[in-house]
């Protein structure tokens, strides 16, 4: 970005891709944290007199308007943290984003409309990507410039992440530059013990990174809904907990592996045990070979990590020099299956160790458990992106900005 900047951007129009992806609950933002950390880079190039154009998805909705994923919450937030000018465009390339970017003042932000409203953004077919691409660029008129500060979007091959590098001059923004540097810690030098820590719902998302940090972390510790699936494929009985009975052997296999690897994977020794996915459930702690011995029986599902296992994965991160965390511990949001996230969270804060919170989970689970973000070494702003890139896979968004 600096290069950009040293060129002189008096009233240039300038792209940029952010990652405002945020969650929204009746047509408010309930976490900003993408926007806070996109605004840096936006409030930078406005003050050095350009006129920013910042282009972002909200969502996944598919290839058309859809009130519900308008970025209108987003606009109105970003209005609020920043001193700088916002005004929106009701569409993304149409007239009145034409009419905006034109009228647009230097020093203001114009937010486009989502850009997966246009299904040329996502498709499949190169030239369709290069057309809306070539469109963006056109809204920038003469001596226009582009900038990927969207860290969390840098591992989709889209239109305004990737094909856009080909219409603009390209510039890699400050956050991606700060994220990708972090994680290049944890995969080129942890200080070690190195220890990661990952929950979430779903082990198939997470199986190609399990495979690459077996190999590098020295400790994985694992918690959230993906937890039943090793469970049950080292025998025990789960009741109704989520389950990816496909993902049975491969995490046989990777209890396997990790000892060959040299690396721990410790599962949990007891888990919160609910009579139902509800926040006003009955719960019972139980012991992991013991998890359909409650009152519910084999009805009963595990929401979240139980009081034993939170000790032990505290003591563990306590002893660790580099700690990566992507993914809740349980189901969080609800107050009864939230103490398990919050121990781990709370473990990270008093270490001593780096820590890296990645996720956009993980990331919206300490700031809505109330923990100052500044506690934490690095809150990562991407979700698939930080995985992807620990799972050591190549970033299209990166790999365009260096061609
Ligand atoms: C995210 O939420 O991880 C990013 O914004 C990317 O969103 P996507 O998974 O819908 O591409």
């Amino acid at each position: 970005l600096d290069a950009l900047l040293a060129e002189g951007l008096d009233g240039r129009r300038v792209l940029v891709r952010s990652d405002l992806n945020v969650p929204l609950k009746d047509g408010v933002v309930t976490d900003d944290g993408r926007i806070r950390a996109s605004l840096p880079v936006l409030e930078k190039l406005a003050a050095a007199g350009a006129r920013v154009l910042v282009t972002a998805h909200l969502g996944r909705p598919k290839g058309e308007p859809e009130p519900k994923y308008s970025l209108a919450p987003v606009a109105a937030r970003m209005a609020e943290l920043t001193e700088v000018p916002v005004v929106r465009a009701e569409d993304l390339v149409g007239p009145s984003a034409q009419e905006q970017a034109a009228a647009l003042a230097p020093g203001q932000i114009l937010l486009l409309e989502n850009v997966r409203f246009d299904p040329r953004e996502t498709s499949k077919d190169d030239a369709e990507r290069a057309e809306l691409a070539a469109e963006l660029a056109a809204l920038t008129g003469e001596h226009g410039a582009y900038v990927n500060d969207a860290f969390g979007a840098v591992h989709r091959a889209h239109a305004s992440v990737a094909d856009i590098t080909a219409k603009l001059p390209a510039y890699q923004g400050d956050l991606v530059r700060d994220e990708l540097q972090v994680l290049k810690r944890l995969t080129e030098t942890p200080e070690r013990p190195y220890t990661v820590v990952l929950g979430g719902s779903k082990v198939s998302d997470k199986l190609a990174v399990i495979e690459n940090l077996m190999s590098r972390a020295d400790t994985l510790l694992i918690g959230g809904g993906m937890v039943f699936t090793f469970l049950k494929a080292q025998g025990h009985g789960i009741g109704k907990s989520l389950v990816e009975n496909d993902k049975l052997d491969t995490v046989t296999g990777f209890l396997q592996a990790a000892e060959r690897h040299d690396c721990r994977i410790v599962l949990p020794t007891d888990i919160v045990m609910a009579s139902a996915f509800a926040a006003d459930a009955e719960v019972e702690v139980l012991p992991v070979d013991a998890l359909e011995s409650g009152k519910h029986g084999a009805e009963a599902l595990g929401l979240d990590i139980g009081p034993e296992t939170s000790q032990a994965f505290a003591a563990e991160i306590a002893q660790a020099k580099t700690v990566f965390w992507n993914g809740p511990m349980g189901v969080f949001e609800m107050e009864a299956f939230a103490k398990g996230t919050a121990a781990v969270a709370e473990a990270l804060t008093t270490t001593e160790a780096f820590t890296v919170v990645g996720g956009g989970d993980s990331a919206a689970a300490v700031r809505a458990l109330g923990f100052d973000e500044d506690s934490f070494g690095h809150i990562s702003t991407g979700g698939g992106a930080s995985l992807e890139y620990l799972e050591g896979k190549s970033l299209p968004g990166i790999d365009a900005l260096e061609s």
